[in-house]
């Protein structure tokens, strides 16, 4: 209690003491506004006097109408997105910058995994799978699946990028044996749980790519020899007719 009692009367003291307030849509906690991807945010900051405002959003002033300064000042996020997470917002007196206030956002969101695709890879080329992975707060795992097994990273040239944003598998010189089958991705969220994604890869012969270059040469070749015997003929038949 004896350590409880002054933080309290610090808190209060602080809030007391500062002309500037922000009130959310949805509400803070800690000056921290919890929010849905795609939702809205309402801020709305308040002076004391009627006196003009100035809104910053990461250190950058936001362009405010001219009705939307004096005393109360409202910005909206609408909707929200990725990169308004971590985002401050700090509202103060255009007339005294050190009296301020901000909230953070904290936007959470999760992989939209669904659905099935389908995909093609010739014989011997690469196969490349990718699923998105950005999530708030950070999932508890990703992992890849073929046929209902875990995909084996060690035995089939399977190897597996995530950097956050994307997972990525990837086979490379693939075989029809090992490489063929559903593939399925899924993340596993603290908070929204699992998603999947699958994705059904046909291995289909190589195709023989028609060597069109040795065609091309071979075909001048002809052209150039069957030339040079017209050429030398004709200078026999010319000269038989002198
Ligand atoms: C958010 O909005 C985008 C674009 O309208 C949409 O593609 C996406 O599915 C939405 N996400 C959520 C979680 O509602
Ligand atoms: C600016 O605001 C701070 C905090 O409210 C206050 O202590 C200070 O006296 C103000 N300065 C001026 C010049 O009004
Ligand atoms: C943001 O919200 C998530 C989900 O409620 C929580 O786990 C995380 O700690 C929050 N982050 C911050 C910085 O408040
Ligand atoms: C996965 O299952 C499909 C359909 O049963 C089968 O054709 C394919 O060979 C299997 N793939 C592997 C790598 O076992």
């Amino acid at each position: 209690m004896r350590l409880i009692i002054p933080f309290l009367l610090l808190v209060y003291c602080l809030t007391q003491t500062s002309g500037i307030t922000i009130e959310a849509t949805p509400g803070t906690s800690d000056g921290v506004v919890q929010v849905v991807l795609n939702q809205t945010v309402s801020l709305r900051c308040d002076s004391e006097a009627d006196k003009e405002l100035v809104w910053l959003r990461n250190g950058a002033k936001i362009d405010l109408k001219e009705e939307n300064k004096k005393g109360s000042s409202h910005v909206c996020v609408s909707p929200v997105i990725h990169e308004d997470n971590g985002a401050t917002f700090t509202c103060y007196l255009h007339s005294n910058a050190s009296d301020t206030a901000s909230v953070t956002l904290n936007v959470t969101y999760h992989p939209l995994l669904s659905g099935s695709e389908e995909v093609k890879v010739e014989e011997g080329e690469t196969l490349v799978l990718q699923c998105d992975t950005r999530a708030n707060p950070v999932l508890l795992s990703i992992s890849w699946e073929l046929n209902g097994s875990m995909v084996d990273l060690l035995a089939d040239g399977f190897t597996v990028t995530s950097d956050g944003v994307t997972s990525v598998l990837r086979a490379s010189k693939v075989e029809k044996s090992v490489h063929e089958g559903t593939y399925k991705c899924t993340t596993n969220s603290p908070s929204y749980g699992h998603s999947s994604k699958l994705f059904h890869v046909t291995v289909t012969e190589k195709t023989k790519k028609f060597p069109l270059m040795p065609m091309i040469a071979g075909l001048v070749v002809v052209f150039l020899t069957t030339l040079l015997a017209i050429v030398s003929r004709w200078k026999k038949i010319a000269q038989c007719c002198k």
